[in-house]
């Protein structure tokens, strides 16, 4: 059965501190973006790809775009003005037969084509479900500046993306937060809200949410770890 994968791209990279979408700046001589789609591309259960940009970035989206082997359709889409939004303008813009959607951020660059092809294969048995690790550090809750809790270790995963689900029970979910007012980080909080189960599936400790220049350094090492040398991007 085929697996759409939406790409939300349409923040501005704010924490980065950079003059532009973090999304196009370089790793290893490629943009970000173009290593997330890379490993979309390579994960061959997925079938479509949907970016979800802002119009001030599409001509460099589809300069990435351009450069890509075009195994399967890429399409744009436009973004909105949080993150909920713009995987919500994505689900609207899926073909109206799209029955699984994976979500997946730009920003995890790093996340492997097997990872994404476990996600999809995750569908296969659940509603929704989120690719997380359990957290190594011991978390606490904290108000006003003073520690009011210490919750449970193994009770605690760091949610991660690819998240997916089955594209009906995910478009009502996010229009009933729509039309509450209901404003969450992730998919997954929102089939939460309307009382659906999200699965885990195993994350990868190395697929981390590129954020600040520090996690640039990270990944240019993981990358290189990989066997990834420096490129010019005009190849
Ligand atoms: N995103 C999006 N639409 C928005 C905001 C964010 O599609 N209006 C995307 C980002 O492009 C990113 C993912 O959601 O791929 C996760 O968001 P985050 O890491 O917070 O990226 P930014 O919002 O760009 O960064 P910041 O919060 O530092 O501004
Ligand atoms: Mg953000």
């Amino acid at each position: 059965m085929s697996c759409y994968l939406l790409i939300p791209a349409a923040g501005s990279g704010k924490r980065m501190g950079s003059d532009r979408n973090k999304l196009l700046l370089e790793l290893l001589g490629k943009p970000i973006l173009q290593w997330t789609l890379e490993a979309a591309i390579a994960a061959t259960a997925i079938d479509w790809i949907g970016v979800v940009g802002q119009p001030c970035d599409r001509e460099g989206f589809q300069q990435i775009f351009d450069r890509l082997e075009r195994a399967k359709p890429i399409a744009w889409i436009q973004g909105g003005a949080t993150r909920q939004e713009s995987v919500f303008n994505g689900l609207r813009s899926l073909p109206d037969h799209a029955n699984r959607v994976l979500v997946h951020d730009g920003a995890r660059c790093l996340a492997t084509p097997e990872l994404l092809q476990r996600c999809v294969t995750a569908l296969d048995t659940c509603l929704g479900f989120i690719a997380a690790v359990p957290v190594k550090d011991t978390i606490k809750i904290v108000d006003a500046g003073v520690v009011t809790d210490t919750p449970s270790r193994e009770y605690l995963w760091a949610a991660q993306t690819p998240q997916g689900f089955i594209v009906d029970k995910l478009i009502a979910a996010h229009e009933r937060a729509e039309a509450q007012g209901w404003e969450v980080t992730d998919d997954a909080a929102l089939f939460e809200k309307v009382g659906l189960p999200v699965q885990i599936v195993m994350g990868e400790e190395t697929n981390l949410k590129i954020t600040t220049p520090q996690d640039l350094a990270i990944a240019e090492f993981i990358l290189k770890s990989r066997g990834n040398t420096h490129r010019s991007s005009d190849l």
